[in-house]
């Protein structure tokens, strides 16, 4: 089985369950929810393949196939651990910027955020649908985020993408580094800004805080202000293999670990040095 790290809370209940069995006397709600969330996640797998078998069985003797899975097969030139990234990462990105964001071609699209998971896919599948991309990210990163197609990439440590005259058409915010009042400064007047992440560096409340804000200032001002739950579903996986077996879409694995480097792997994330993904094979 391969994973990737979705989130830190996610990479601390693998590892504390890995360090400590799982005590579910003390387990906090979060931590078990994370745990039941890859459980089901893995019996959802489980039970998919189980009714794709099925479905061929009954295909072969004849028989209605029913509703499709979300499984589809994984484009040949990809490894295993880069296929391991596209289900959430490169779903959230297309359906940010494709459902949330309506991006047409010719358009200004700034992602901020870009050289992480979500951003690394979002600043290809905006170039793959024909805006004109630029990044945000630090000044190591920079290289990364311009190999894969941004055509201009801002080093938030040296220059505060806010401030200069450049407007965007729609604004991916991955990061939560900003206000809503900054984003909306550098959004067109009918521009749509689609908050993917909560706010960075506040607790729980806060990050809703943010979010709720922009849904209840939305109907009042010219700009959209989206938020959104990635969803999985087949039709979008298959977008997606198309766009990466066309080449328009490479998902980007910084560092493989195993299982039992799993620790290394966290601190390797909490040191901020990831491009793009970091995946464990199990
Ligand atoms: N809405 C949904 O359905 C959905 C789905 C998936 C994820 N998410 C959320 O999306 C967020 C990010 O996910 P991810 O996996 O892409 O995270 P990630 O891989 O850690 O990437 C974070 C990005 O933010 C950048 N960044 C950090 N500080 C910044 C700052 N001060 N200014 C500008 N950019 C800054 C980082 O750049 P450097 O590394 O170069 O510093 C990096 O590119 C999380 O909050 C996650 O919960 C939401």
């Amino acid at each position: 089985m391969i994973r990737t790290i979705e989130t830190l809370t996610e990479a601390g209940v693998l590892l504390r369950s890995l360090r400590e069995g799982i005590d579910y006397s003390t387990a906090t709600g979060r931590m078990l929810a994370g745990i039941f969330a890859a459980l089901a996640a893995y019996e959802r797998e489980l039970m998919h393949e189980r009714a794709a078998a099925a479905r061929a069985a009954a295909r072969a003797r004849g028989k209605h196939t029913g509703r499709p899975a979300k499984l589809t097969p994984k484009p040949a030139d990809l490894t295993f651990e880069q296929a391991a990234t596209v289900a959430i990462s490169g779903l959230t990105a297309l359906q940010g910027l494709r459902d949330h964001g309506r991006i047409e071609p010719g358009q200004e699209v700034l992602v901020i955020g870009a050289s992480g998971g979500v951003g690394s896919f979002a600043v290809q599948i905006a170039k793959a649908l024909g805006a004109r991309v630029t990044g945000v990210c630090s000044t190591n990163k920079v290289e990364m985020v311009r190999s894969i197609g941004a055509d201009r990439v801002i080093d938030y440590s040296r220059e505060d993408f806010a401030r200069g005259e450049d407007r965007y058409d729609v604004i991916l915010d991955v990061a939560g580094s900003s206000s809503l009042t900054r984003l909306r400064r550098i959004l067109t007047p009918e521009g749509t800004l689609v908050l993917v992440g909560g706010e960075a560096g506040v607790r729980w409340l806060g990050v809703v805080a943010r979010l709720l804000r922009a849904r209840l200032l939305s109907p009042f001002v010219s700009q959209k202000l989206r938020t959104f739950l990635s969803s999985e579903n087949h039709e979008d996986i298959l977008v997606l293999r198309e766009l990466i077996e066309s080449g328009k879409v490479i998902p980007v694995i910084d560092w493989t670990y195993s299982l039992s480097e799993v620790p290394e792997a966290i601190r390797y994330l909490e040191e901020g040095h990831v491009r793009g993904k970091v995946a464990i094979t199990v």
